[in-house]
């Protein structure tokens, strides 16, 4: 299949003709501001099929449906409780995805059996305007193959997918670089199921009894019940050997310079490494981890190192949701120093 590119040089022009494409049943890789996704119609079950296809993606891992307003949210969504509207109210359009009751009109196949749809409304102007004026729920995952990185640029969509998708919108690198914070609102009490760049402590102020599903942090073993199946794979991951690591500056630093054929990526505060290294942000700044977490894990992928230590941010705010992708890209491989 050939894959079309659109670069957005006639606006109008480009982003009518994504929407005939999503509208006849097509799959197209747009730009969201948290990472790539892979957008199908949420109402055609064979243009969600082909998104599993092409993907590689399990066929129990139910999709997440991209919203333009909350008209929308009625159509896809059933009892659907005042807090989320509370939620919608601060955090909508943007990274903060929401697990409600399923409405009917969403295909069986998006939610993958579930009697749950997760929502979510971006801000980017490009996601949204695709789907204002397709007038489509999008069902989205994010447009890398299964089980690797993110694709937080074009390139990296293209590297994954070319020749298996319908089309591309050709657009700047997102700017947050990690995944939506998906929040589930149907069990008794509120679940983080995955951080994101809206964080716990913001959640906390809406949410006071929010609790972490035991997922975000340590690893679903073989058979066990898990609240978002997505957590089950093994995701992220480079061909590369990953390995978390958890220490001061200097105390990485000493540990990786006496490693072999190693890489690192580190932060922009530790000096002094001896190996080839990969500045990936400010410790102090996760949001800069965040975004250039996948880009790097691509990127060091290539060039044959025999593995890549990558020091570990603070568990809070937005390295919450860092630490999150790094442990499953490291298969929860974590060095302590
Ligand atoms: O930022 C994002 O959320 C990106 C962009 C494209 O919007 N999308 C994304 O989709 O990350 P994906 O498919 O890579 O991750 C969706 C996650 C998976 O872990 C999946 O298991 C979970 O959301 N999920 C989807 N529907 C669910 C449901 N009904 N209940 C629980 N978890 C659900
Ligand atoms: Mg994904």
């Amino acid at each position: 299949m050939k894959t079309e590119k659109f670069y957005l040089e006639d606006r109008c022009a480009d982003i009518a003709a994504v929407c005939d494409i999503l509208k006849n049943g097509g799959i197209v890789a747009i730009p969201t501001e948290t990472v790539y996704g892979l957008a199908a119609s949420a109402y055609s079950d064979s243009a969600i099929k082909n998104v599993f296809l092409a993907k590689g993606r399990p066929q129990d891992n139910p999709l997440i449906v991209h919203i333009s307003d909350l008209e929308m949210l009625k159509d896809v969504a059933a009892d659907i409780p005042e807090v989320a509207y509370v939620l919608a109210q601060k955090f909508w359009p943007g990274p903060l995805t929401m697990v409600l009751g399923k409405g009917e009109k969403v295909c069986e196949s998006v939610s993958r059996g579930l009697n749950t749809v997760a929502v979510r409304m971006p801000s980017h102007k490009t996601a949204l305007e695709i789907i204002a004026k397709s007038g489509l729920p999008l069902a989205a995952p994010s447009a890398n193959l299964s089980g690797y990185p993110s694709p937080t640029a074009a390139s990296h969509v293209l590297h994954d997918l070319d020749g298996k998708i319908n089309g591309i919108v050709m657009d700047q690198n997102c700017e947050v670089g990690v995944e939506s914070t998906v929040v589930s609102l149907v069990g008794e009490t509120p679940r983080l199921l995955r951080p994101g760049a809206v964080t716990l402590e913001q959640l906390r102020e809406i949410l006071p009894d929010i609790c972490v599903d035991s997922g975000v942090l340590t690893e679903v073993k073989d058979g066990e019940r898990v609240a978002s199946p997505g957590m089950k794979y093994k995701h992220y991951s480079p061909k590369t050997q990953v390995f978390l690591v958890e220490g001061s500056s200097k105390a990485f630093t000493d540990y990786v310079n006496q490693t072999e054929n190693g890489a690192a990526i580190c932060f922009a505060e530790d000096s002094g490494i001896k190996i080839p290294a990969m500045v990936y942000g400010t410790a102090s700044k996760p949001e800069t981890l965040a975004h250039n977490l996948f880009n790097a894990l691509r990127d060091i992928d290539d060039k044959g190192y025999s593995a890549v230590y990558v020091h570990a941010p603070e568990k809070t705010g937005v390295g919450l949701a860092v630490y999150n992708r790094l442990i499953r890209a490291a298969a929860f491989k974590v060095i302590n120093l």
